[in-house]
């Protein structure tokens, strides 16, 4: 009976466990997370280059095995999208690609034939028709010069940084660092966006990141809907509760306000990156950037140095939707832009982009806590994203 937890792991890991990795350093990597021996391994299946310039992020069609990224373009006057197919083997293999107005940084589907775009550097939402070949046809841009937030250094310009769907699908949500807003759509059953009246962040906060949550899950008809809000630039969840007003669109109450360190304050210079929930519905994590906090062994066995490591913080959601008893662990390296958890939630991938390494850690379903890594994989680059494919 005690070996039930590990045999489960075992089990679920049988399956072929791919994790498809994005590194601004110009790769797309397919990486194969296999068992043996009770140790796991982290193997480089395949590479592409056809992301460029600057691959930032992915979006994954499961049931077709189709791999969406854009490229951000650090340096160029252009970003770009791209589609790949996702062989059984892993191999990727480009089918289409197009630019794009610049700094592209997140992409989700309104519908299963339209793509929608967060463009930081661009100031701009766009969104893209994607026929059966996954090839690209522009539709519409909304393009921002104002406003913008008091950090001169950050909010000099509209930044949108990321484009997410309410529990209904009606709405995209769009936070803007440089804005200091939720930019808000209705997206209508072909896709076409119409803006609604944003809703209003804390001045400074640099909105960058955000998830919904609802403690009966998304199929409860009448209860609680939360929407929490990451401030990158003041390293602090804002929890909302959400209804949806007779007339349209969507309304916001606060409801929390959360440092991302739980009761300490965050380090000067940090920057919060990612938030999800977890798959048990229970749990909301983030990803601390820049204030290494925890030292680690190193992950290579025969190199006796230590190496610096951001964290991770795990919030319990009770069904009052404040986060409580956040608790601070390894994130694995430097600066971890983005991290995912496998659909069980007994593993969590981190990609630690200063420190070109995928982390993989054991986590334990019930408390949420996070415990030993499994598995790394070193040399990737600027790891800007990660995502798993089961
Ligand atoms: C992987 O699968 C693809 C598509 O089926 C095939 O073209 C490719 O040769 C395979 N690669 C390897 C290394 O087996
Ligand atoms: C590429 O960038 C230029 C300069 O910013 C812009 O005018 C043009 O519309 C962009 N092209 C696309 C396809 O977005
Ligand atoms: C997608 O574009 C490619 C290259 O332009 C073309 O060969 C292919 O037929 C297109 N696929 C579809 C389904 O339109
Ligand atoms: C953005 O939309 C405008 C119309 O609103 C259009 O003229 C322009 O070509 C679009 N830009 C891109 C890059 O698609
Ligand atoms: C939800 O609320 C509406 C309006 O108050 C009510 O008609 C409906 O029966 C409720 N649904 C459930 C599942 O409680
Ligand atoms: C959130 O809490 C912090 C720390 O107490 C405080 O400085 C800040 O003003 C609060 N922000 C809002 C919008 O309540
Ligand atoms: C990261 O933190 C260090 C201080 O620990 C600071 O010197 C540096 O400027 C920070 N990096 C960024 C990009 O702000
Ligand atoms: C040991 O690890 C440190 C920190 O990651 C690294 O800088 C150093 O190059 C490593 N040494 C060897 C011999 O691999």
């Amino acid at each position: 009976m005690l070996l039930l937890p590990s045999l489960l792991l075992c089990a679920s890991l049988a399956d072929a466990t791919n994790l498809l990795v994005a590194s601004y350093s110009g790769l797309l990597y397919s990486l194969s997370l296999t068992e043996s021996d009770r140790s796991f391994s982290l193997t480089t299946l395949d590479t592409t280059d056809g992301c460029n310039p600057s691959p930032a992020w992915l979006s994954l069609k499961r049931d077709s095995q189709t791999l969406f990224c854009v490229g951000e373009g650090l340096t160029s006057p252009n970003g770009s999208l791209s589609s790949f197919s996702v062989a059984r083997n892993g191999s990727l293999t480009r089918l289409a690609y197009t630019d794009t107005i610049a700094g592209p940084v997140s992409s989700v589907f309104l519908d299963p034939a339209t793509i929608a775009l967060a463009h930081y550097t661009g100031s701009s939402v766009s969104t893209f028709a994607v026929d059966a070949g996954a090839n690209f046809t522009a539709l519409q841009n909304f393009t921002y010069s104002e406003p913008v937030g008091p950090n001169q250094a950050r909010q000099e310009a509209p930044h949108p940084h990321e484009v997410i769907l309410d529990p209904t699908g009606q709405y995209l949500l769009v936070p803007d660092l440089g804005s200091d807003l939720v930019r808000i759509y209705h997206s209508s059953v072909d896709g076409t966006l119409e803006e609604l009246e944003s809703l209003r962040a804390p001045a400074g906060s640099g909105p960058r990141h955000a998830v919904f949550w609802n403690p009966y899950g998304a199929a409860c008809e009448n209860c609680t809907t939360y929407f929490y809000l990451l401030g990158e630039l003041v390293n602090r969840v804002f929890g909302y509760s959400v209804t949806y007003p007779a007339a349209g669109g969507l309304a916001f109450a606060p409801v929390s306000n959360s440092s991302t360190y739980g009761r300490y304050d965050a380090p000067v210079d940090a920057y919060a990156a990612e938030i999800e929930i977890s798959p048990d519905n229970r749990f909301l994590m983030v990803s601390n950037r820049n204030a290494s906090i925890f030292s680690l062994p190193n992950f290579d066995l025969a190199n006796g140095t230590r190496v610096p490591s951001d964290s991770l913080a795990t919030f319990y959601l009770p069904d009052d939707g404040v986060p409580t008893a956040a608790r601070l662990s390894p994130a694995g390296g430097r600066w971890p832009r983005n991290f995912a958890l496998n659909r069980a939630g007994n593993l969590v991938a981190v990609g630690a982009q200063e420190s070109g390494r995928v982390v993989v850690w054991r986590r334990d379903v019930v408390s949420g806590r996070i415990g030993k890594a499994v598995a790394s994989i070193e040399g990737l680059g600027r790891v800007s994203a990660v995502v798993w494919n089961e």
